[in-house]
């Protein structure tokens, strides 16, 4: 496989770790999952600062609980919000942003300034089921398998390289909600093993 070649700072301790900024917009469990595996002495990444468009999310109380900054931004002025966030991430010296489970659609121009340096987590297989509502359009489907993909983030909506994926089996009686939550468990382990692979190509 040729490893990707990013201009990232992959070294695993103290401050050379990869400065991060995890996006959200809800729960926070990948947030949460992301901040333990940041605390492991082999992780590469540190996690700086949360940003969110939605100051109810509740992932937000894993910012006091564990000492990381949190920023709120209001979306419906998304040029203006996006403006800021760079202009933080820049000051916070960020190399890396994961995208976990942030409901925004982030713009063209936000995105070339971190090219290849966005990573989203997506409950579905990709290419199949890109947008919302995955587990119940699977089911619906009839589909044997569904799951979660890691990828980089382009301007094209669940559409960037694929880092690493994970197929979950669906049963006949599985409701939306019961995919979800056997999709999360496996999104868990697969958010640090992507990171791990796109920061040291292991
Ligand atoms: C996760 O299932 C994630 O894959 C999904 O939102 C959920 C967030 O859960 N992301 C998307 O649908 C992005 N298009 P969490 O807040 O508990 O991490």
């Amino acid at each position: 496989m040729v490893p990707i070649k990013l201009n990232l700072m992959t070294k695993s301790i103290g401050d050379k770790k990869t400065k991060t900024a995890i996006f959200i917009s809800g729960t926070g469990s990948n947030l949460e999952n992301l901040i333990r595996f940041s605390f492991s002495q082999k992780s590469p990444i540190l996690i700086k600062i949360i940003i969110t468009d939605n100051k109810k999310a509740r992932g937000l109380k894993f910012s006091k609980k564990n000492n990381i900054k949190k920023k709120i931004f209001n979306f419906s002025k998304k040029k203006s919000a996006e403006t800021k966030i760079l202009k933080i991430l820049n000051d916070e010296r960020i190399k890396l942003i994961c995208l976990a489970g942030f409901m925004k659609i982030l713009s063209k121009k936000f995105i070339n300034n971190f090219k290849g340096k966005i990573l989203n987590i997506h409950p579905s297989l990709l290419p199949k089921y890109k947008g919302l509502n995955t587990h119940k359009r699977a089911i619906e489907n009839n589909e044997k398998y569904s799951g979660c993909t890691v990828h980089l983030v382009n301007s094209r909506l669940d559409s960037g390289k694929i880092i690493l994926q994970k197929k979950v089996k669906i049963f006949k009686k599985d409701t939306a909600k019961d995919l979800q939550k056997r999709i999360l468990k496996q999104e868990h382990l697969l958010y640090p093993k992507a990171i791990r692979k796109l920061l040291t190509n292991l």
